[in-house]
């Protein structure tokens, strides 16, 4: 496998920046050949510019369909000979042609310990249900909404007086640190999946807060 990497975006972009960072440091070792986004407006088109990455921004209402739209992608990531496709705050679900380019090769990140509170709003699910750890999952990317083999989590704990903005920026410090560690670790090979299970031999132990 080589060491490119396609990054998926819609929004801000504070993982996308995390990725650059720890690339910029030497502790990832890999390349951004392409940050592409489903919105022209996503802050995180900035930061992939100002790093001097190649952007694209592919709207999905000038597609017939999701599939046209998920090949249309999988099409411009195969053309820079990708490697892995990293979902950094990309509020799509993923279809199958990609899913088939691409398997186990697509990882995301998800502001909760899945397999609890999948889907929008993570934070505030976790509140509301009253836990009191909350965290951080990176997983492999499969045709279930934050479904696939998760690869790394971290936790941090729920304090009495947090509120959605004060949990959710210290579980994002956790993403930062843990997102481009997960994907050192696929690039770095020597993993595989069973069942619901990522077993790598080189694996860290599970990061704690
Ligand atoms: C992060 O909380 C990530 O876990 C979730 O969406 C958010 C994206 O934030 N999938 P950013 O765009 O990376 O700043």
């Amino acid at each position: 496998m080589n060491r490119r990497l396609g990054v998926l975006i819609s929004g801000r972009g504070s993982n996308l920046q995390a990725i650059i960072d720890a690339i910029a440091s030497g502790s990832l070792r890999a390349s951004i050949a392409i940050v592409i986004s489903n919105r022209s407006d996503a802050a995180g088109l900035q930061r992939a510019e100002a790093a001097g990455i190649e952007t694209l921004v592919l709207r999905p209402k000038e597609f017939a369909d999701r599939g046209a739209y998920d090949r249309a992608i999988a099409q411009e990531l195969k053309k820079r000979d990708i490697a892995v496709v990293c979902l950094a705050g990309y509020m799509r679900l993923i279809g199958q042609p990609l899913l088939d380019t691409f398997p186990n090769r697509i990882l995301n990140i998800h502001p909760s310990l899945l397999p609890a509170f999948p889907g929008l709003d993570a934070q505030q699910q976790a509140l509301a249900h009253g836990v009191r750890v909350a965290g951080a999952t990176v997983h492999l990317v499969n045709e279930e909404l934050d479904g696939g083999a998760i690869i790394a989590q971290a936790s941090v704990a729920v304090l009495p007086d947090d509120t959605v903005q004060t949990l959710s920026a210290r579980i994002l410090e956790q993403e930062h640190r843990l997102y481009p560690n997960a994907i050192e670790t696929i690039l770095n090979g020597g993993w595989t999946v069973e069942g619901r299970r990522f077993l790598s031999s080189v694996m860290p132990p599970p990061a704690e807060v």
